[in-house]
């Protein structure tokens, strides 16, 4: 049976553990130089409705250091730009593929993907998750903080896409996560309600990013407005971030040995200060790099059935 990774309420704790060790050793042979082939003449195909500089590169690169190749799917050159239906796509693209990454809008679409695909969907976001994002993420965390456990995250900003696959992987994994959103842009109440159900979820959601960042071991923000959300007025989400922005100021309140994430692309000065960003405590640089790394390790298992 396929495996898909499309939200991280998906995985077990023994799924994650295996994720990131396998991470951590192809990073390690990569760093060491040792080329890896096991996905000769095997192909992704990588299929994005939104833009990506990170997610769209670091899976086509991961692709083609272990043997493989990408091909990126543009949907205005394809049929799909003409309304071919999701389930004749997906049982084609089956037929040629190992594996499919999408980047879209809905849920939805990658559930319907999911259920007429015989290979792997990854979830390379969507207005609801960044699954991928956080396992990357929470990769820099055990290198930086030597595990997850015991760790405190504060998610401070909007309570959008990455902040829900934060809130899956807290669910199931049990680090201490608090989330500072001001209230009109807190996370979804349904998946919020799912999580703080699962025994042993440390979850906390507060409108004070001062409480959310004191004793925090990891500071993580992310825009104001994410892609699709174009609507928000600017003016108006200033007003209201503004109190959430992560800089010199907030970091004061955290312990000296804090680091600081975001997800990129950065708006900076907004949610983020250029100071923070570029700062001693910014591990941002490391956080896009093991991405790759990560990629490499899901499409892997996900591949090789091991997931
Ligand atoms: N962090 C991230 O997903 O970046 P891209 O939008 O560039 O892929
Ligand atoms: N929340 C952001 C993440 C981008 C990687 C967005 O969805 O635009």
């Amino acid at each position: 049976m396929k495996k898909d990774l499309l939200t991280l309420s998906d995985l077990e704790k023994d799924d994650f553990e295996r994720l990131f060790k396998r991470a951590l050793e192809l990073k390690e042979r990569h760093k060491m130089g040792i080329t890896d082939r096991p996905f000769a003449g095997k192909t992704l195909g990588l299929i994005f409705n939104k833009p990506s500089t990170r997610t769209r590169i670091s899976f086509e690169t991961a692709m083609v250091q272990l043997g493989g190749t990408p091909i990126f799917i543009s949907t205005k050159d394809t049929q799909i730009a003409r309304n071919e239906p999701v389930k004749d796509t997906a049982r084609v693209l089956s037929r040629y593929m190992d594996c499919l990454a999408i980047r879209t809008f809905s849920q939805d679409l990658l559930v319907e993907y999911s259920k007429f695909s015989d290979i792997p969907i990854i979830n390379a976001l969507t207005d609801v998750y960044h699954p991928c994002q956080v396992l990357s993420d929470l990769l820099t965390v055990i290198e930086y903080k030597g595990g997850y456990e015991g760790v405190k995250v504060a998610w401070v900003g909007d309570g959008n896409n990455v902040a829900h696959s934060w809130i899956n992987a807290s669910a199931v994994l049990g680090f201490e996560l608090v989330l500072a959103c001001p209230e009109s842009y807190s996370p979804d109440s349904i998946i919020m309600k799912k999580a703080l159900e699962k025994s042993g979820s440390n979850i906390k959601l507060t409108r004070d990013p001062v409480e959310a960042v004191h004793d925090a071991d990891v500071i993580y923000t992310d825009v104001w407005a994410s892609m699709g959300q174009d609507d928000r007025e600017f003016n108006e989400i200033k007003q209201v971030f503004e109190p959430f922005q992560v800089n010199k100021a907030l970091l004061s309140y955290a312990p000296k040995d804090v680091i600081v994430m975001h997800c990129l692309p950065a708006h900076r000065n907004e949610e983020i200060s250029e100071e923070v960003m570029e700062g001693p405590r910014s591990v941002v640089w490391d956080q896009a790099e093991n991405k790759m790394h990560m990629h490499k390790a899901i499409l892997d298992l996900l591949i090789n059935k091991e997931l």
